[in-house]
């Protein structure tokens, strides 16, 4: 990797088949930084523990996600490609930044609220603090730009907290990170019933994954919620058809896209039409990165080659930085 470049941090849970909003929200971006940065992309399998306590699938689904991660535009030539658990000086920072975060605003976090919702059975410390390892994911690399999607802005905003409370008060270690996209806001797939995000745990009947078979792409976009139809020219449109135009915008023509417009602000949309041409042009972005997943998942030594390759330099920058985390604290005594 050259020097000088700024840096570049993301990662991404292997909790699951990695779906549009993941690649929109941000594989995408990912892929194209990682000619322009120093990048590091990594696997956050600790993470995954906040919310998926059974192991026993982890090494199935971490070498998945690499080949999807790959498939969908990742070189592990031009980026480092790591496991979180492969590094531990993250946690060494997660418990330095700990002290420096506080249990009223840790739990005021959107994703606590809603987790500690969807699992009250399971309010874990490691729920709570989940921003905290995050903050330390991407301290630990001293990264300028975190490319992520709308959904991850406030843990960012978190971390530049921690890192400018650290910085005050044991001197001017990290870089403040900032959230990054290339589009002008971070981007938001919503649901295919237009209720929220696109993500792993909806329903899957509302979710596209990269490694859905071309008849079920169809199916699902043909059973996304519409509607009627506007009666008035130029309406508003309601979320879950802007959610279709979005996808439309990202995967067809910008000719067939104002085409829909054009019908929408006319009142003469017919949504069967709009939806399977948009069925057409999803199975002709997906099909090619299902197939090339699917061929390097045949292949699970050349994955574990890539995270060995990818965690020994991760390491590498990561103990740089603790070094000087370290020597900051006064943690030096011989
Ligand atoms: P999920 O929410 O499905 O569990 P993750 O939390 O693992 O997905 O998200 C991984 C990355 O994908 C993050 O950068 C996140 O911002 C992005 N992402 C996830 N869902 C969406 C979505 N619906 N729209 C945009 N980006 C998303
Ligand atoms: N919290 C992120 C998500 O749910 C995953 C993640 C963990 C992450 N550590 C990170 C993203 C560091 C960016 C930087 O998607």
């Amino acid at each position: 990797m050259e020097k000088n470049k700024e840096i570049v941090l993301s990662g991404i849970r292997p909790t699951g088949f990695l779906h549009l909003g993941n690649y929109f929200g941000a594989l995408k971006n990912w892929s194209r930084m990682q000619y322009e940065y120093d990048c590091y992309f990594f696997i956050a399998d600790w993470h995954s523990l906040t919310t998926h306590a059974d192991t026993s699938e982890l090494r199935l689904n971490t070498r998945r996600l690499v080949s999807e991660l790959i498939a969908g535009g990742l070189d592990p030539g031009k980026c480092t490609i790591y496991a979180q658990s492969d590094i531990p000086e993250i946690p060494e920072l997660y418990l330095y930044l700990n002290m420096l975060a506080y249990k009223g605003e840790l739990e005021k976090t959107v994703t606590f609220k809603d987790k500690a919702r969807q699992q009250p059975e399971n309010i874990n410390a490691g729920l709570l603090t989940y921003p905290v390892l995050q903050a330390a994911d991407i301290l630990i690399h001293r990264a300028h730009y975190v490319p992520v999607g709308k959904d991850q802005e406030q843990h960012i905003e978190m971390t530049r907290n921690f890192a400018e409370r650290f910085n005050h008060r044991y001197g001017e270690i990290f870089p403040i990170p900032r959230a990054f996209s290339y589009s002008k806001d971070l981007v938001k797939i919503l649901s295919l019933d237009g209720s929220g995000k696109m993500s792993k745990s909806e329903q899957q009947m509302n979710t596209i994954y990269l490694s859905d078979e071309d008849a079920l792409i169809t199916r699902k976009i043909m059973k996304a919620k519409t509607d009627q139809g506007p009666t008035a020219p130029n309406s508003k449109k309601p979320e879950y058809i802007q959610g279709l135009f979005t996808l439309l915008g990202l995967v067809s023509s910008p000719e067939i896209l104002a085409g829909f417009e054009y019908d929408f602000n006319h009142c003469h949309i017919r949504y069967g039409d709009m939806k399977k041409q948009l069925a057409e042009d999803m199975i002709r972005f997906i099909s090619p990165i299902r197939g090339k997943a699917a061929a390097l998942q045949n292949d699970p030594a050349q994955i574990d080659e890539i995270l060995a390759i990818g965690a020994e330099k991760a390491r590498k920058s990561a103990a740089a930085t603790l070094l000087e985390v370290r020597k900051a604290l006064g943690f030096k005594y011989h």
